[in-house]
């Protein structure tokens, strides 16, 4: 492929009246500017040459992907012929197929940051290959996954589109090589939308389109640019056998909505032909891959438009999958005449398929009607790229000296695509950060580029053998983390810079520069350096000789307590295995890992996911892609072994919903760590804390609270011998990406000794202080009424967002606070205010009063697990009756005065609860594009 030249960028702009801002900046890259007069982009990948041509159907421009792409990535194809006759649109005539390379990425440039957009690829096979092999591969915005395409024939074209926040002004599409098939892409189009469309795409999540249907049209039209001014693409939903099309010429009035579906999609709607029926359809969802969705989410649209007689009267409920809502008889739908009215989901909820029921109410004269809905499912983009000064520092990097490689998407994200030749950092706290970069061999040639200067945090840079030509830049001195900076064989010329040359006499920085036969290496007298520098050697002997001078005694010293360590733990392995009556014997049918397999898939331990008395907690990744959590025992840790053991013992016996599962441990020579599964959301601590989150909406702390109970229940009662936590608490309660908790820790865990019918009793209390049972205190008799009492800990923070033990400023234990305030009949000061009321208060009250019977002194007076799983049950109903179906409210009806929806929505803002996890689902218009659309009824089940 060619680049673009001068003369064809200018063709463009003119052709296009481009906004030319971001134009000739390098000769690479994004050489031309991007956006239409619409701020629109489309691509036609795979056209030849430099330009594009105007579609007439649409009336858009399509441009080729010439400078969205490095030139040198994949390779234009065209489709098979006998998929182009009958005619086609020209965009769906080529392809660019990527068969190097793991991840290819598009590059669009010149977004606004904070503004949202719908981005869609399209994916026609058409057997461009010759080999009739229909590929699957991932794709990803930046460094979020976005969806699997699964090309299901070769003449179906395949959609991929999603809504979503840009948080900075450019972005990447990339498609990623998952060894089923070589990734291609007909084309991609990028189209701004008003930042308030689609609420529920935000800064932490985006929706992908699974279903955009438009009810009606029995003509087959699909809607779109220019009849949809956002090109969104509506394809018609008609079922001439049971449903009548109803339209109208007039308009309907769909300003200022929250979703702004076309007029001409509005004009249109169906109800049933036999006027006592209801309307019913079912959306399919199970091609999809559903483990990187938050769930699902959908907009309905409705309008009426008929004008009615006086005592007619169009009212309907809306169901999902036969959901009965709770609140039915309150959110009865009367669609406005003339005007647009929508409903649309809360948030995302997981559902197993989508079935939608229109059902008359009794009042009803006439059946129900519907015009149009979509169906998205939500996926997290909350992954972190590399940090944006070191990516547009390497990348201009990459365009001066040309670099290829692997050298596409972000440099360090994931990490098994790093770039080849650098290192990162992975912090939890903050987005990754480059820190070696090794382009030594690469032929580079010019000068030192300014932009190494912008590389913040790198500690090693080898430039060695290569071309480099001109002065070494003594900003290179700023560089506050640089520790070596091998710059020999070389053409450089001039001087050590003074910068460089201090660092180098404090010991700071170890500069290599031998071999640069121009280079003056001896203050102000100009002679060639032969073959290194004296400095060099003065520098390097004496740190060569120190390191020996320490690094020898270290490695004795290493080497000698290895030996000693490896003697202990067979001595460790020997009592574990005759400890009395077989029951600690380790005998774990999880897998097996060794140190050096954890030490791969930590990446040597960088990411820290928390600390406990044990050790640390790492975050890793399986050769699977599946994420884990790593509990490594630190040898300082002195009851390591025993609650290691005690909680490995556990957790092979115990599978339970709401209990942490174990995916394998390790117990090499000296090292022992638990694998557990991850869980992205953390603490319920630092949920409560608002440490993250948004601080949880009531009824996810009733779920959380309700599916702690469960787990613990099934500890006490499914168990034998019966399990006591012993530490339960809200920092042992982890959630995971769909905030669903999970019981975690069970160092401290005792099982039931039933064989003298007695409890145990140890001579240490084991627990965390604020959680402990005051009677297991006095008696060192523990017993399952023991996490009771911790439980209603748990509960009380949950209902005050309080700690534990609060400051107040003396320590007084969360129980006694609680019970105080509500004996001064101060009932509202107990209630977290985060939660603005947005709680029934019967289920409040309901939920603290098993609180408090949980921690009443008398382990008898308190309720089992049993009791009390069924009472929260009961105050989750009590809410959810209250809130009505599950994940649904309903908007913006077309009537005037204030919109209740925006309100309504701000206050639902708050209580958003999902945010994280991964979901990918693909979108597939299952739609043909030969001989005709084919309405689609193929995915309607
Ligand atoms: C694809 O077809 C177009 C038009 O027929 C032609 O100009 C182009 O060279 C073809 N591309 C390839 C890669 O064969
Ligand atoms: C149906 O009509 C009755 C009588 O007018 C009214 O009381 C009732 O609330 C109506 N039901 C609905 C669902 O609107
Ligand atoms: C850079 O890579 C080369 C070869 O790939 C290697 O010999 C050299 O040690 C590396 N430099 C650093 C600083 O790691």
């Amino acid at each position: 492929m060619e680049r673009p030249t001068p003369r064809t960028i200018a063709m463009v702009a003119r052709l296009l009246l481009l906004c030319l801002a971001a134009a000739a900046t390098s000769g690479g890259l994004h050489a031309h500017a991007q956006l239409d007069n619409n701020g629109f982009i489309s691509i036609d990948c795979g056209f030849p040459g430099q330009t594009g041509y105007v579609d007439n159907k649409t009336t858009l421009f399509y441009t080729t992907d010439a400078g969205f792409i490095d030139a040198d990535a994949g390779m234009n194809r065209n489709i098979s012929v006998e998929f182009i006759n009958p005619p086609i649109p020209t965009s769906w005539h080529s392809v660019r197929s990527f068969p190097g390379g793991t991840r290819n990425c598009y590059t669009l440039i010149s977004l606004v940051s904070g503004q949202k957009y719908l981005i869609r690829g399209k994916f026609l096979y058409g057997n461009y290959d010759g080999l009739n092999r229909l590929p699957i591969f991932d794709l990803y915005i930046g460094v979020n996954f976005w969806t699997t395409v699964n090309i299901p024939k070769a003449d179906t074209a395949v959609y991929a589109e999603a809504i979503m926040v840009m948080l900075v002004d450019s972005v990447q599409v990339c498609l990623m090589n998952t060894e089923s098939g070589t990734p291609f892409i007909s084309g991609l189009d990028l189209r701004p939308l008003k930042t308030k469309l689609y609420p529920l795409a935000n800064e932490t999540q985006a929706l992908v389109l699974l279903h955009r249907f438009n009810f009606g049209p029995t003509d087959g039209t699909v809607i779109r640019y220019p009849d949809d001014p956002y090109d969104r693409i509506w394809f018609p939903f008609v079922d001439a056998t049971d449903w009548n099309e109803i339209s109208t010429e007039m308009k309907v009035n769909t300003d200022d909505r929250l979703f702004e579906p076309p007029q001409a999609v509005m004009q249109t709607a169906i109800s049933p032909r036999n006027v006592s029926r209801n309307i019913e359809f079912t959306l399919g969802l199970d091609s999809f891959p559903s483990d990187h969705s938050l769930g699902y989410i959908y907009a309905m649209y409705f309008c009426e438009l008929q004008q009615l007689p006086r005592n007619a009267l169009r009212q309907f409920f809306i169901y999902i999958n036969g959901f009965l809502g709770k609140t039915a008889t309150t959110i009865a739908f009367t669609p406005a005449y003339l005007a647009e009215g929508s409903r649309y989901s809360l948030e995302p909820f997981p559902y197993s398929q989508y079935m939608v029921s229109l059902v008359a109410t009794a009042n009803s004269t006439l059946p129900p009607t519907i015009s149009a809905i979509e169906l998205f499912s939500a996926i997290p983009t909350t992954t972190l790229g590399t940090n944006s000064q070191d990516v547009s520092a390497i990348t201009a990097i990459k365009e001066m000296y040309q670099v290829h490689k692997n050298w596409m998407g972000d440099p360090c994200v994931p990490k098994a695509l790093g770039w080849d030749g650098l290192t990162c950092s992975y912090d939890v706290s903050k987005p990754p950060a480059i820190t070696s970069v090794n382009m030594s061999f690469n032929g580079l040639h010019g000068a030192i580029s300014p932009n190494f200067v912008n590389l913040k945090d790198v500690q090693y840079m080898d430039l060695s053998n290569n071309n480099l030509t001109g002065s070494i830049p003594d900003a290179l001195s700023r560089l506050q983390s640089l520790v070596l900076l091998d710059l020999s064989n070389n053409k450089l010329n001039g001087s050590i810079p003074s910068g460089l040359l201090k660092k180098i006499q404090d010991g700071s920085l170890d500069v290599r520069y031998g071999n640069n036969p121009s280079l003056c290496t001896n203050g102000n007298s100009c002679q060639p350096a032969k073959g290194g520098s004296k400095l060099a050697i003065y520098i390097v002997v004496p740190v060569l000789v120190i390191a020996v001078l320490v690094l020898v005694p270290i490695l004795i010293f290493l080497w000698h307590r290895k030996r000693k360590q490896a003697a202990d733990i067979g001595t460790i392995g020997v009592r574990l295995a005759s400890d009395g009556d077989g029951n600690s014997s380790l005998r774990l049918e999880n897998r097996r890992f060794t140190y050096m397999e954890l030490n791969t898939i930590t990446n040597t331990f960088q990411r820290v996911l928390g600390q406990g008395g044990f050790g640390s907690v790492f975050h890793g990744i399986l050769e699977n892609g599946t994420q884990v959590a790593v509990k490594l025992r630190s040898h300082s840790s002195k009851q390591g072994v025993k609650q290691f053991l005690a909680e490995a013992q556990v957790l092979t016996r115990i599978h339970h919903k709401n209990l942490v599962s174990m995916i394998g441990y390790c117990k090499d020579v000296d090292h022992m760590a638990l694998v557990y599964e991850y869980m992205p959301e953390g603490t319920l601590r630092e949920h409560i804390a608002g440490k993250i989150g948004r601080g949880l909406p009531w009824r996810r702390r009733l779920r959380v609270a309700l599916e702690s109970a469960q787990g613990l229940e099934y500890l006490h009662k499914a168990c034998n011998p019966p399990i006591m936590h012993m530490d339960v608490k809200t920092a042992n309660i982890l959630l995971n990406a769909r905030l669903e908790a999970k019981i975690a820790d069970f160092g401290l865990s005792k099982a039931f000794n039933w064989d003298d019918g007695t409890h145990i009793s140890t001579n240490t209390c084991a627990g965390t202080p604020g959680y402990v049972d005051p009677e297991y205190q006095r008696t060192m008799q523990p017993s399952t009424k023991s996490d009771v009492y911790s439980f209603g800990v748990v509960l009380l923070e949950l209902v005050t967002g309080k700690p534990a033990i609060l400051y107040n400023p003396e320590p007084v234990n969360i129980v006694h606070w609680t019970r105080q305030r509500l004996a001064r009949g101060d009932i509202e000061g107990v209630v977290d205010m985060r939660m603005q009321g947005d709680h029934d208060i019967n289920a409040v009250w309901k939920t603290t009063d098993i609180a408090l019977m949980c921690t009443e002194q008398a382990p008898p007076q308190r309720p089992s697990m049993t009791d009390v799983v069924m009472q929260l049950q009961e105050c989750l109903d009590l809410e959810e009756r209250r809130i009505g179906d599950d994940d649904e409210f309903f908007t913006d009806h077309g009537g005037g005065g204030t919109d209740p929806s925006m309100s309504y929505y701000a206050a639902s803002n708050e209580s958003s609860d999902v945010r994280q996890s991964n979901i990918a689902f693909q979108i597939e218009h299952n739609y043909r594009i030969r001989p005709q659309m084919d309405t689609s009824p193929a995915q309607i089940r």
